[in-house]
């Protein structure tokens, strides 16, 4: 088989390097790819945007599937104009693509499937969103805060956890009035906090039937223990030590599957990744988002688990044929680090050269993923907030932890920023 990977980051490096270790495939291409996953796969000089050019592509090269990385290929409709084009394509068509696409889309079908979520108001204007931070802050004193979210794409970046009015006042300005994230701002979604550890659930589904891959978490805040702004995550680990398999199994009950069959009622059955960001609280899981694609970087640690050929669990679920599929999974743990360029999430700087890649890839237990990385004379160079994850794997999280910062340690690059409590707590605990 021939496939084509769409995207060009961490998780598309992940998915490419897998790829390419299937018996199934004889080639495989990324569109556009990185430094570190041309050597997996063919880069082709194409934005992961530009679905048209992607399908000339796909037809020209007798492509026999391809696997959508990101999310906004899947909401421009790259499966639909695939399809539409007899190429066969991992991922949701771009109605269903919306559970991620619109946080108001999203809520309307956690409301019409009872999924447990936090209590929310949608905003259109910012003065509906001052009154509605003012009335949970006046009615609601048993909350812990609120959150302020953009209800369009700001890459993992348009949401404040605010305890407090003043700060979701501020945020309700930045994005609203200031319009720091531009259209993302229109609305905005102004919800309960929820208070708990979170997990990423992230499913295989052909809109029928569901392949649970193991439950990770990330780490969002920028800085060590959970502290500064949120970041489209700063590291993962799986399978989580907070998510014994009756949570899990709770989780794809009360939250995934009935979001797979609403979707599938209101005529568009889901097909491909369905991620659920979960909080555990005191009263069980709850959804605090959904992602209609692989996370990132929770995949670069999911698939370094995974012992099952994903070529044929993806054609699985392009063939409709995934009813009985048993996933086979490496015992221990992975836990995947990032190291971001200075400053991100806020300003950072480009083309920073990276030292120690080869040194690296030569260290037992681990495996370099890019994430933004470009060749250039000079070598490979920075070219993103995130830069690279390193996931490392053993027999304990804390070992797996130990592979993943001894490799780090040996790549370097100017004002290179990563946090060391990746997986702290499973790490203390000694799981
Ligand atoms: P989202 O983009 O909706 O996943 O939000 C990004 C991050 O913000 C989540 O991973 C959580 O850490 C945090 N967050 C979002 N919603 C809530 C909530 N209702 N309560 C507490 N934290 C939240
Ligand atoms: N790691 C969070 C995400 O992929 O959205």
């Amino acid at each position: 088989m021939r496939v084509l990977v769409v995207g060009g980051g961490g998780r598309e490096h992940a998915l490419a390097w897998k790829i390419a270790q299937s018996p199934l495939v004889s080639k495989v291409y990324c569109a556009p790819g990185n430094a570190g996953i041309s050597d997996s796969a063919e880069c082709v000089p194409i934005a992961a945007g530009d679905v048209a050019a992607l399908a000339d592509f796909a037809i020209a090269n007798d492509i026999n599937l391809t696997v959508v990385g990101p999310e906004a290929p899947l909401m421009a409709g790259i499966v639909d104009l695939f399809e539409g084009r007899g190429l066969r394509i991992y991922g949701p068509s771009r109605d269903p693509a919306r559970i991620e696409g619109s946080k108001a889309f999203a809520k309307k079908v956690m409301q019409t499937s009872g999924i447990p979520t936090a209590d929310f108001q949608l905003c259109d204007s910012p003065q509906a969103a001052r009154e509605a931070v003012q009335k949970h802050f006046a009615q609601r004193s048993g909350y812990s805060g609120v959150v302020v979210k953009a209800d369009g794409l700001a890459a993992g970046k348009g949401v404040t956890v605010c305890s407090t009015q003043e700060e979701a006042m501020a945020a309700v300005e930045d994005l609203m009035v200031q319009r720091i994230y531009g259209d993302a701002g229109n609305q905005v979604v102004i919800e309960e906090r929820l208070i708990g550890p979170e997990a990423s659930i992230m499913v295989v589904t052909d809109g029928h039937n569901i392949v649970p891959l193991l439950p990770s978490q990330d780490h969002k805040r920028a800085l060590e223990g959970d502290l500064g702004p949120n970041t489209g995550g700063m590291g993962a680990y799986c399978p989580v030590a907070m998510m014994p398999s009756d949570l899990v199994e709770k989780s794809l009950e009360t939250i995934v599957r009935p979001a797979i069959e609403t979707i599938r009622e209101l005529g568009i059955p889901y097909r491909g990744t369905l991620y659920a960001g979960i909080m555990v609280t005191e009263d069980g899981p709850k959804c605090i988002e959904f992602n209609c694609r692989f996370g990132d970087p929770e995949t670069q640690a999911v698939l370094c688990m995974l012992e099952t050929d994903l070529v044929e669990l993806l054609m699985g679920v392009v063939e409709c044929s995934l009813a009985d599929t048993k996933l086979r999974w490496r015992s221990g743990a992975a836990v995947s680090v990032v190291a971001a360029s200075g400053g991100y999430p806020g300003e950072f700087r480009r083309g920073l050269l990276i030292t120690g890649l080869e040194e690296a890839a030569r260290q037992p237990g681990s495996m370099v993923f890019h994430s933004g990385t470009r060749k250039t004379e000079q070598g490979i160079v920075t070219d993103s907030g995130r830069v690279l994850a390193v996931t490392g794997w053993g027999d304990t999280v804390r070992l797996a932890a130990q592979n993943a910062y001894r490799t780090m340690d040996s790549i370097e690059f100017e004002g290179k920023q990563l946090r060391r409590d990746i997986a702290q707590k499973a790490r203390d605990l000694n799981l």
